[in-house]
């Protein structure tokens, strides 16, 4: 496997977070999260981002986050749900790295999400529509990832060495 970036895309719940730490202790990388390195600059929550600023606020740092990280070598990137939904993004993370969309099903989704109150998108009467809706909108764009690797019933050991097998020649 080569030096490049690894970034993991996905919807919220698709355990991008445990799979990319997991994944850079078995690979000796450095695991960088999008939206811890955003909190990290602005010194506040997402949930508080969202709702002091608003998501177009948000969306703004998640692009400036991503053009940083993408920057680096060698990493494992755990993007943001969202962060596919800018062309400029995906254009970034590319330049230096390949991109892996974990999927899940929708119930998985909801399974892994349901009792946490950091998913300001999910906060709504009836989550479990939101994250249908929400997934049939970004199915096109995750389908821009260079590979996928189904997560439903899997450990994260077993993601880690799908993913690891799949960029065997990267
Ligand atoms: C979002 C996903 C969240 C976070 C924000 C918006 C999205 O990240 O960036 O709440 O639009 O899907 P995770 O995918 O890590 O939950």
């Amino acid at each position: 496997m080569s030096q490049k970036n690894i970034a993991l895309i996905g919807f919220m719940g698709s355990g991008k977070s445990v799979v990319s730490k997991k994944l850079a202790v078995i690979l000796k990388r450095e695991a960088i999260s999008t939206d811890e390195w955003i909190e990290r600059r602005e010194g506040r929550s997402i949930p508080r981002i969202f709702e002091e600023s608003g998501e177009p606020y948000f969306r703004e740092q998640e692009t400036r986050a991503v053009r940083e990280v993408a920057g680096k070598e060698s990493v494992v990137i755990d993007c943001g749900g969202g962060v596919v939904l800018d062309p400029r993004n995906i254009k970034e993370l590319r330049k230096k790295g390949v991109i892996v969309f974990l999927a899940a099903s929708p119930e998985t989704v909801y399974q892994r999400v349901k009792d946490k109150e950091d998913r300001p998108l999910l906060k709504t009467a009836d989550p479990q529509a939101r994250i249908r809706q929400l997934m049939d909108q970004r199915k096109p764009f995750y389908a821009l990832a260079d590979y996928t690797v189904a997560t439903d019933k899997k450990s994260v050991r077993q993601i880690c060495e799908e993913i690891i097998r799949l960029l065997a020649d990267e």
